[in-house]
């Protein structure tokens, strides 16, 4: 009994040591890692198998759509030429932007069909251009002078008390964990310089396509309704925002027309 108990408390400790290198990866991941589905870093097939978010992949991509070729200039100046004249993003949001960041996220659009892809593509942009007033947008705007989005329960993330984490980037990037995270994965100081986002065109895409692929590409063969509740949920679903709700899902549907396939079922949320 003594030995084997002992040998239990062995096993626990290895696992643990295990875990914890792994938690302090937390896809902050070296060039030659994959980040895994849970955000391990590692080479192994858990890693860089089935859901490996980022790094070299090994995954068998099922379809062959090319991003780049669906966002072409005349889509997404499509989408840009919708804002006025004077808004900020005009002159910060760029399809070489959105193209650097993808570098970043190669198994992007890349899960079941080609038309699942482009679905997916569809989907991003819908909510990209709701959350920004169609790419006029860089910050939150009407921000409480009270509110910082600091979750103080968080702390693998502290907060810098002289900075705030409102909404900034193509999907309004919000909250200290989301700031401190998107930055690990990114190679920039989220939490010590959240304003990174609203400077820097490529990591302002990153940090979307980093929220996009950790909390809502495994919602898109649910539908788009699941991406909403993925991004939004508590705030939008459930009757509390129809407008909200059915302006996301027009963009959708509008941009699924422009690429040419059927914007599949369950739509609201
Ligand atoms: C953004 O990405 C483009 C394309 O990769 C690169 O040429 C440019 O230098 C990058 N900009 C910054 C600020 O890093």
């Amino acid at each position: 009994m003594v030995a084997l108990s002992l040998q239990k408390g062995l096993l626990t400790l290895v696992i643990v040591g295990i875990l914890a290198v792994n938690v302090k990866g937390a896809c902050n991941c070296a060039a030659n890692e994959c980040c895994s589905k849970f955000d391990f870093c590692g080479t192994t097939a858990e890693h860089c198998g089935e859901g490996c978010k980022s790094g070299p992949c090994t995954t068998t991509t099922t379809n062959d759509v090319s991003v780049p070729d669906i966002v072409t200039e005349g889509f997404f100046n499509g989408i840009l030429n919708q804002a006025q004249g004077d808004c900020p993003g005009k002159s910060f949001y760029t399809r070489a932007a959105f193209l650097d960041a993808l570098n970043s996220y190669n198994q992007f659009a890349k899960s079941g069909s080609s038309d699942d892809g482009k679905r997916e593509i569809a989907a991003f942009f819908a909510h990209a251009t709701h959350e920004t007033g169609s790419l006029c947008y860089i910050e939150e705007r009407d921000v409480p002078t009270t509110e910082n989005y600091c979750d103080t329960t968080k702390t693998q993330y502290p907060c810098n008390p002289s900075k705030r984490y409102f909404g900034r980037g193509p999907l309004q990037l919000t909250w200290n964990y989301n700031y401190g995270a998107a930055g690990n994965e990114n190679q920039f100081d989220g939490l010590g310089s959240p304003e990174t986002v609203a400077n820097d065109a490529n990591i302002s895409f990153k940090t979307a396509l980093w929220y996009w692929m950790t909390n809502v590409h495994q919602s898109v063969s649910q539908g788009f309704g699941a991406t909403i509740r993925a991004i939004n949920g508590p705030v939008e679903c459930d009757g509390k925002e129809p407008g909200k709700v059915q302006s996301r899902i027009q963009y959708y549907q509008q941009y699924c027309t422009q690429f040419g396939v059927a914007p599949g079922d369950n739509l609201s949320c």
